[in-house]
């Protein structure tokens, strides 16, 4: 049987990002990661945003040894890691290739990466347009995450 995904004309290989409507195609190796402002050490490759839904759906990357502040979600999380290995500064698991989690609105954590760094999918499911609360050491609020934050990092013309 032929592999559809070995022949030279699949537009996949070499286009980044295709979209029809209510379809959103991403060659994510074909994307660039960008640095999150205010957060060094750390990448995101936007692949879907939805404003209708409040969801966005993304690849998330941390260098070794690195953290994301401290927040609290007002959306919903879902992420499978497919690299590296990282946990919650809260607990005492580090995830792996392969683990997912599931986060309820409402919770607070720290995610940091070990030496072996981290890489994982995510995405966040709202029900308004923002999706994280940041948290100082005090647990004050300092800051917001909301879908226009990830807007600045996605590169996709729609
Ligand atoms: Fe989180």
């Amino acid at each position: 049987m032929p592999d559809a995904l070995s022949t030279d004309d699949n537009i996949m290989r070499t286009t980044p990002r295709i979209h029809y409507p209510g379809i959103w195609n991403v060659s994510t190796d074909l994307v660039d990661w960008k640095e999150v402002d205010g957060q060094p050490g750390n990448f995101m490759k936007v692949l879907a945003l939805d404003d209708a839904n409040h969801r966005v759906d993304f690849l998330f990357k941390q260098d070794p040894h690195q953290r994301f502040q401290r927040h609290t979600h007002l959306c919903t999380v879902a992420t499978l890691t497919l690299d590296g290995e990282w946990g919650y500064q809260e607990g005492p698991e580090r995830f792996f290739r392969g683990c997912f989690n599931y986060e309820i609105k409402g919770s607070a954590h720290t995610p940091y990466s070990t030496e072996l760094g981290m890489y994982l999918f995510a995405s966040f499911q709202g029900d308004g347009p923002v999706f994280l609360e940041l948290l100082d050491d005090d647990d004050q609020v300092t800051g917001h995450v909301d879908i226009d934050f990830f807007r600045q990092y996605y590169d996709a013309e729609l």
